[in-house]
């Protein structure tokens, strides 16, 4: 069938990449993790110890910056940030905790959308983010935004970074997110929110599997 450009936007901890990844592995699609792209410029930001309100600094940063991703052979995301893959040093505590200062930049967010609109050229992608329906690529033909309560994410978030070996309390993860979804939606350029022509899709309680199906099963009859 047809190569569709799916989108998959929503908070942090929505469950967002799994069920990306999951979908795009279903398909045959590639899958693109955009938030792995902002967090790559915030810790290149954080090595050179650059003002996180320096715009021109970070915008510069982000213009010049080498970014490669591809999914590995267990479907995860590898993010290679110039030469170096730092896949694992992307998803710190001390990145994900300074992310959104970076990702509020017009200019980084500039140069971020143009090389995922370049990615998703030819279809046959999963694209994850936050406005993804709504800026990058807007002629998507699917698109869809996962929620689910706060206490939920923030559990799921916990659950992972032990899993990675961090140690966190579940008030940290809950309060870092609670204040990282509140600068993403309230920022100026391409904030959080639905499109108007996605599917809200409320996951508290659903298992991934079945936020799976609801998509696949919408993609047979597009394709
Ligand atoms: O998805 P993830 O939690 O890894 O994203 C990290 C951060 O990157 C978000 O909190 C947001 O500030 C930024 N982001 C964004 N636009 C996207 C994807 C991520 O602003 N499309």
């Amino acid at each position: 069938g047809r190569l569709l450009k799916i989108a998959i936007d929503g908070p942090a901890g929505a469950g967002k990449s799994t069920v990306a990844k999951l979908v795009a592995e279903k398909l045959g699609y590639v899958y693109i993790d955009t938030g792995a792209m902002y967090r790559a410029v915030t810790l290149q930001a954080l090595m050179d110890k650059i003002d996180m309100r320096d715009e021109t600094s970070l915008t510069r940063l982000a213009e010049s910056v080498g970014l490669v991703l591809r999914v590995d052979e267990k479907g995860n995301t590898r993010i290679v940030l110039n030469g170096v893959d730092v896949s694992f040093q992307i998803r710190t505590p001390l990145v994900s905790r300074c992310v959104s200062q970076v990702s509020q930049i017009p200019g980084v967010r500039q140069r971020m959308m143009q090389l995922q609109k370049d990615m998703a050229a030819g279809g046959g992608v999963v694209m994850e983010g936050r406005d993804i329906g709504t800026t990058v690529l807007p002629d998507a033909e699917m698109k869809y935004f996962l929620t689910a309560s706060v206490e939920e994410r923030a559990r799921r978030r916990y659950a992972e970074l032990l899993q990675r070996g961090f140690t966190v309390t579940l008030e940290e993860v809950l309060a870092d997110m609670a204040e990282r979804d509140y600068i993403d939606a309230q920022r100026a350029v391409a904030p959080l929110k639905p499109a108007p022509d996605a599917e809200i899709i409320d996951c508290t309680g659903m298992t991934v599997d079945q936020v799976v199906d609801i998509i696949t099963s919408r993609v047979s009859g597009r394709s």
